[in-house]
């Protein structure tokens, strides 16, 4: 191959050989740009409305749908367009790259696992086909979902004409019980796939129970997590799962142009995933297309040029997060369930709803016309959602008793 062309300091390759290290090298110039504080020293307002301004405005009750923008995330924002303005491509090296190490860590950290261990991918659907063409099959063909699941999880296996689909029916509309699965999986399955949080119920599955079911047929567990992240506590080398979904868009507050894949250790570097790109190359800056040698980390799962500003916004909102922790707002939001789940049943409404200790952050109000409810409900600045018969609350930290009394006025006035 030809001496490669000079391009000029700005743009000398960060990682042209970072081979198997991990996490690879930063910047030698790379600053560490510091943001004013940003929680309240006082805290007066522990749970930071103030850096949320849809709260000013509105009665916000869809984290489920979308995380509310904060003004971290939005000085993120700004700090990238800057660079973009400031600095052109030379940004990358610089500073992009290092952004989505740092981005990378603290994702990582909130799900319990090492920073080796997460990819960062464009979307759910994504990161689940890039597991579906990663795996063996050694001529297993079964794939375990349930109704209960979001439907992309479902249809990365309805179009494969080699696959048997199981649809675990649910017994009452809400939960799929642990024996369900365990009485599906048999010598031919292949995937255990399903929710860890189910996004029309809310209704937390037990991962343990799960990976242990799929593991003892000999099958992989791949859990999809969207609802879990930031509204769970995550350990998930201990569950034993082997592969688990999410994103910034939800709980963790960063919005949408990303999804996270959790690869567990022993897969990291024995799968070889078929579904592949420059980002997923260990010598990705020496162009060298004589070869395709994988990243010795997750990042051999990687589709391309990640969404940038979402790099930036997902930064913000995930260290509000960190700051706050995953505990504290499990604490919290359990509180603000309970008030809920408390003051609709008083007012004589129907739950679709999961037993206390199954039951999230995701609340399911029966309706006959859950869409016009929804819509009067946005005219009064209360913002929830609906699914099938349903209207869905989905309280965050940032939300208050008087959000809960508000939903509920909406409601019955
Ligand atoms: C459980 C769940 N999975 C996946 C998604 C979205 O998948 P994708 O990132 O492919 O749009 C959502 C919601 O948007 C969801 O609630």
């Amino acid at each position: 191959m030809a001496a490669p062309h000079v391009i000029g300091p700005e743009l000398r390759p960060l990682a042209s050989s970072a081979g198997p290290t991990y996490p690879p090298p930063a910047h030698p110039d790379r600053e560490t740009v510091r943001f004013r504080p940003f929680l309240d020293p006082t805290m007066s307002d522990p749970w930071q409305r103030d850096q949320f301004p849809i709260l000013r405005n509105k009665t916000y009750l869809n984290s489920c749908s979308l995380g509310a923008l904060s003004l971290r995330s939005e000085e993120y924002l700004r700090e990238f367009l800057d660079r973009w303005h400031s600095m052109g491509a030379s940004a990358w090296y610089r500073h992009w790259l290092g952004r989505i190490e740092d981005l990378r860590g603290r994702v990582a950290a909130v799900h319990g696992a090492p920073a080796a261990q997460m990819a960062l991918l464009p979307s759910t659907s994504v990161a689940l086909s890039a597991v579906a063409e990663a795996v063996p099959t050694s001529g297993r063909n079964r794939v375990i979902c349930t109704e209960l699941d979001f439907p992309t999880l479902v249809y990365q296996w309805r179009t494969r004409p080699e696959i048997e689909l199981v649809v675990l029916p649910s017994p009452d509309g809400v939960r799929i019980d642990l024996e369900q699965f365990a009485d599906a999986v048999d010598e031919r399955t292949l995937f255990v796939a399903t929710s860890h949080v189910y996004f029309a119920t809310g209704y937390i599955q037990d991962l343990e129970g799960l990976a242990r079911i799929a593991r003892d047929a000999g099958a992989y567990c791949l859990i999809d997590g969207y609802q879990g992240a930031g509204q769970v506590e995550l350990d998930l080398p201990a569950t034993g799962v082997d592969f688990y979904t999410s994103g910034p868009l939800k709980w963790l507050l960063g919005g949408p142009g990303l999804a996270y894949l959790y690869v567990r250790d022993e897969w990291v570097r024995s799968l070889e995933p078929r579904l592949v790109s420059w980002f997923a190359h260990r010598r990705q800056f020496d162009f060298d297309v004589s070869t395709f040698e994988p990243h010795e980390d997750a990042r051999r799962f990687e589709m391309g040029t990640p969404a940038l500003p979402t790099v930036h916004t997902a930064l913000g909102g995930q260290e509000i997060v960190d700051q706050l922790g995953i505990p504290a707002i499990v604490k919290r939001n359990r509180e603000l369930t309970d008030r809920l789940v408390e003051r609709v049943l008083e007012e004589g409404m129907t739950l679709s709803i999961a037993p206390s200790d199954h039951r999230s952050s995701i609340v399911m109000i029966q309706h006959p016309d859950p869409s016009a409810a929804v819509r009067s409900l946005a005219d009064r600045d209360i913002i929830v959602d609906y699914r099938p018969g349903h209207v869905r609350v989905s309280p965050h930290f940032y939300n208050t008793e008087d959000d809960v009394e508000r939903f509920v006025a909406g409601m019955t006035g």
